[in-house]
């Protein structure tokens, strides 16, 4: 049977491409050549760091908290770092959105290209720099 569903894919994801090349400049994960990132450090908090830097932080912000309605202030010690590893990941890798919020977090952030041990990488970077 054909069902909307496939529009809505669809939809999705031109949103999320035109969201991440707005983000980027252009740059999506591509290997487009960022030279000033070393290779190799894809396992590490380090390289957490630079994916939330460059895939994350348009919109939860480099300090943590939140830039754009809906993102969620990391640093509040109340807040969803209180929730388990597992739980987060699993938001991270599949996207999320709480009831009534206006903005919902895209699954991976909206750029598929990234693995499952580079977005754990990334929530380790979150939870170090902003956990505590
Ligand atoms: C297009 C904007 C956007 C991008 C890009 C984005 N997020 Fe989010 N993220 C959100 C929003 C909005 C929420 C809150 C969703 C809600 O609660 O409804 C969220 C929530 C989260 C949460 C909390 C989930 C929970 O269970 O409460 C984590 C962790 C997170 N994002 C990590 C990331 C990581 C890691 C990246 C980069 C790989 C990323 N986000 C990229 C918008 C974004």
């Amino acid at each position: 049977m054909r069902t909307p569903v496939f529009v809505t894919v669809l939809l999705l994801l031109g949103a999320l491409v035109v969201t991440s090349m707005l983000g980027m400049g252009g740059m999506d994960g591509m290997g487009g050549g960022m030279p000033m990132m070393g290779q190799g450090q894809g396992q590490s908090a380090s390289g957490g760091e630079a994916i939330y830097k460059q895939f994350c932080a348009t919109c939860h912000g480099a300090d943590g908290k939140g830039a754009l309605p809906g993102a969620p202030d990391f640093t509040d010690p109340g807040g969803r770092l209180s929730k388990s590893d597992e739980v987060l990941l699993k938001h991270i890798l599949e996207g999320f959105q709480s009831p009534g919020s206006p903005m919902a977090m895209p699954p991976k952030g909206g750029n598929p290209g990234l693995s499952v041990d580079e977005l754990r990488a990334t929530l380790a970077y979150i939870r170090e720099r902003f956990g505590k």
